[in-house]
């Protein structure tokens, strides 16, 4: 295993929730963070989260625009490794009252800002580094009705990973699915509900709690550090799957 200390690290949607947790993780392993959103207020309250320190820098970028990103990469340079947290609450509507809008717009930020991230990161990242993609629990157990279009997007990062740690061998491609995570995201989607959906999930979870990001963090650092670890889609989900 190598370590993360002395790493540039890139994470994409490193201003909240399980990106925080990440940068957060990364930083305490030693690396140099670079850490992207399209809120500059919400990277600044990061940076204040992280302790204002001095490997840290922060880029608002969207990773839908291609230009943005291509500016980026330029700007951060060689670095070690790529993560990415970034995305929006998922469409939820049963198919026969899909939005398409609704349903391009979400496609566009999740599945094509990944691609698009890929294609600008692998100009300037290191050999024998990593990207590391976030998938989610929605694959496998996906809201009834409603989950169709989240659970097809999601699972189809896994063979996006196995395509492209092919192609780009020996930089190592990997995706991290989380189960449920107390986030800003989920008080987006539920709003006062949250607490009553975390109890009832928590009650049923093998893990007995519901993941705070830093409970998920593991997963996106042993996916940098296993130099041995490609085309895999790690499960970090407390036993979601199973009930
Ligand atoms: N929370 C869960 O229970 C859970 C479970 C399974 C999977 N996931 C997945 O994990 C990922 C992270 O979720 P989270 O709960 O940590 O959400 P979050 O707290 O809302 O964080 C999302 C991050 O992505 C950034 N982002 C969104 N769109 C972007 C874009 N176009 N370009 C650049 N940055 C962008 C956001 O910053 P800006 O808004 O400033 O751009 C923010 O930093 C999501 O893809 C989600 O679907 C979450």
């Amino acid at each position: 295993m190598a370590t993360l200390m002395g790493k540039k690290v890139v994470v994409v949607g490193g201003s909240s929730g399980i990106g925080l947790g990440v940068a957060a993780s990364a930083l305490k392993s030693g690396a140099e963070l670079v850490i992207v959103g399209r809120s500059p207020e919400k990277l600044q309250a990061a940076e204040r989260t992280l302790g204002a320190d001095s490997r840290v820098r922060t880029f608002a970028a969207d990773m839908t625009k291609e230009a943005k990103i291509a500016w980026l990469f330029d700007e951060v340079g060689a670095f070690d490794h790529l993560v990415s947290t970034a995305g929006t609450p998922p469409p939820g509507d049963p198919i026969d009252r899909t939005d398409m809008d609704v349903v391009r717009r979400f496609v566009d930020n999740k599945l094509i800002g990944a691609v698009l991230l890929a294609k600008h990161a692998v100009r300037t990242l290191k050999t024998g580094g990593s990207m590391t993609v976030t998938s989610g629990i929605n694959k496998d157990r996906p809201p009834v009705p409603g989950g169709s279009v989240v659970s097809a997007i999601a699972g189809s990062f896994s063979y996006f990973a196995r395509a492209l740690s092919l192609e780009l061998a020996p930089t190592r491609v990997n995706i991290v699915s989380p189960g449920w995570v107390d986030t800003p995201m989920f008080d987006e989607l539920v709003g006062e509900a949250k607490s009553g959906f975390f109890e009832s999930m928590a009650a049923r979870l093998p893990a007995g709690k519901i993941a705070t990001p830093a409970d998920i963090a593991p997963a996106y650092i042993y996916a940098m550090e296993s130099d041995f670890t490609t085309g895999e889609t790690i499960h970090i989900d407390g036993g979601q799957r199973l009930i």
